[in-house]
C-alpha cells in the first residue's frame, strides 16, 4: 500500500472537519470572576487557583501562531483578575506571527489597566455593560461596583484603542428599554455597542436582534445594513450603520453563525475545545507539563479539530450543526 507523505504537523493552515481555516484563538486565562452576572454560568466561581502561567500561554499561543493562527482574544472568567495579566499580555503580543491581541472585560479593573494593557500590545478590548442605571446594574451582576466599571470604560477611552465594543446582554424586562440611551452613549465616546441575545445558561428571557432593531428604529434612530465583512476578522457579530456610529447585533438564537465560524478554544485549564459537539479535546497542559514538542502539540491540536495529521478529513454526519453556539459570544 502507498502511504500518504508525511505532513509537517506545524505547517498552516490549521483546518477543522469541515474545512474551515483557523484565525482566530480565544483563550480563556482563568475561570475566576468578581461578578455574579445572572445570565453567566462560569466553571467556577473562584477559589480555585489559575493552573497555566504566562509562559506555557505565551508556548500555546506560538504553536498555534505557527500553524497560522494571526488573533487571540484573553477571555475568562475575568482576564483582568490575574496578576499577571500584563506579562500575559506583552508574551503572547511578541509572539511571531500574532497580529492582534484583544481582551473581553467586565471593565472593573481598567481604570487602573487600561494604560498599561495597551502598553503591553493589547489593541482591542470588548467590554461587558448592560446598562445605565445603577440600580439594574446591581441586579444583574450581584456584586459589580458600578462607578468602578465606568470609570474603567472612560480610562479605555482615552488610552488609544484600536477598537472599542460595548457588549450588552438583551434582557426582557431588565433591561430591554435601554438600547438607545445606550448607543448613545456608546457613540459619544466612540465605542461600538453590541447587543447579544440571552444565551439559556442562567436566567431571563431573551429579546430577538429582529424586536431590536424595531424598537431602536422606533426610538427614531436611523439603522442600516452594512456590507458583510469577508475577511478574517469577520465574527458572529452583524453591524448596522447609525448617524453616530456602528451598532453591532450577535444573535446566537435567531442568526446560526456558526457556518462561518474561524475559532479556536482553549480553556482555563488548558483543555483545547474544538466545539464540534464537545467530544474531542486536546489536554494542552498536560502535554506540556509532559514534556511534549511544539509538532506533538500540533499533532494534538490537528486531531481535536478532527483532522487527520496526512490531511484527511472526518465526514462524520452532523459534525456541521453541532458546533456549540457560545463558540461566537464575547469576541
Ligand atoms: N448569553 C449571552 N451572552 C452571554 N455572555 C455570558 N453569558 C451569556 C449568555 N447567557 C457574554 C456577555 C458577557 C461576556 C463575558 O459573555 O457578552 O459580557
Ligand atoms: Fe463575570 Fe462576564 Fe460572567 Fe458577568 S458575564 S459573571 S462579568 S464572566
Amino acid at each position: 500500500m502507498k502511504r500518504e507523505p508525511e505532513r509537517d504537523p506545524l505547517s498552516p493552515p490549521l483546518q477543522d472537519a469541515q474545512g474551515r481555516t483557523m484565525t482566530y484563538l480565544r483563550l480563556s486565562v482563568t475561570d475566576r470572576c468578581n461578578f455574579r452576572c445572572s445570565y453567566c454560568s462560569p466553571a467556577s466561581w473562584g477559589g480555585k487557583k489559575d493552573l497555566l502561567g504566562p509562559e506555557e500561554f505565551e508556548r500555546i499561543v506560538s504553536v498555534f501562531a505557527r500553524m497560522g493562527l494571526r488573533r487571540v482574544r484573553l477571555t475568562g472568567g475575568e482576564p483582568l483578575l490575574r496578576p499577571d495579566i500584563l506579562d500575559i499580555s506583552r508574551r503572547i503580543s511578541s509572539v511571531p506571527g500574532i497580529e492582534h491581541v484583544a481582551i473581553t472585560t467586565n471593565a472593573s479593573h481598567l481604570e487602573r489597566l487600561a494604560v498599561p494593557l495597551r502598553e503591553a500590545g493589547v489593541s482591542q478590548l470588548n467590554i461587558s455593560l448592560d446598562t445605565l442605571s445603577e440600580a439594574t446594574f446591581r441586579s444583574i451582576s450581584r456584586q459589580g461596583d458600578f462607578n468602578a466599571t465606568l470609570r474603567g470604560i472612560e480610562a479605555a477611552v482615552v488610552a488609544g484603542y484600536a477598537s472599542l465594543k460595548l457588549n450588552v446582554v438583551v434582557m426582557r424586562g431588565v433591561n430591554d428599554e435601554e438600547p438607545p440611551a445606550l448607543v448613545s452613549w456608546a457613540h459619544e465616546r466612540g465605542l461600538v455597542p453590541r447587543f447579544i441575545e440571552l444565551m439559556p445558561f442562567g436566567q431571563g428571557t431573551p429579546v430577538p436582534t429582529a424586536e431590536m432593531v424595531e424598537r431602536l428604529r422606533a426610538s427614531g434612530l436611523s439603522l442600516t445594513l452594512e456590507e458583510e465583512d469577508p475577511g478574517d476578522m469577520a465574527g458572529p457579530a452583524r453591524y448596522w450603520r447609525a448617524p453616530g456610529g456602528k451598532v453591532g447585533f450577535i444573535s446566537p438564537l435567531t442568526q446560526n453563525f456558526c457556518g462561518g465560524c474561524n475559532r479556536v478554544r482553549v480553556a482555563s485549564n488548558g483543555d483545547l475545545r474544538s466545539c464540534l459537539g464537545g467530544r474531542s479535546q486536546a489536554p494542552l497542559h498536560a502535554l506540556i507539563r509532559g514534556g511534549a514538542s511544539d509538532a506533538e502539540l500540533a499533532l494534538s491540536i490537528r486531531r481535536a479539530l478532527g483532522e487527520k495529521p496526512e490531511g484527511h478529513r472526518f465526514t462524520e454526519p452532523g459534525n456541521a450543526s453541532t458546533l456549540l453556539p457560545m463558540m461566537g459570544i464575547g469576541g
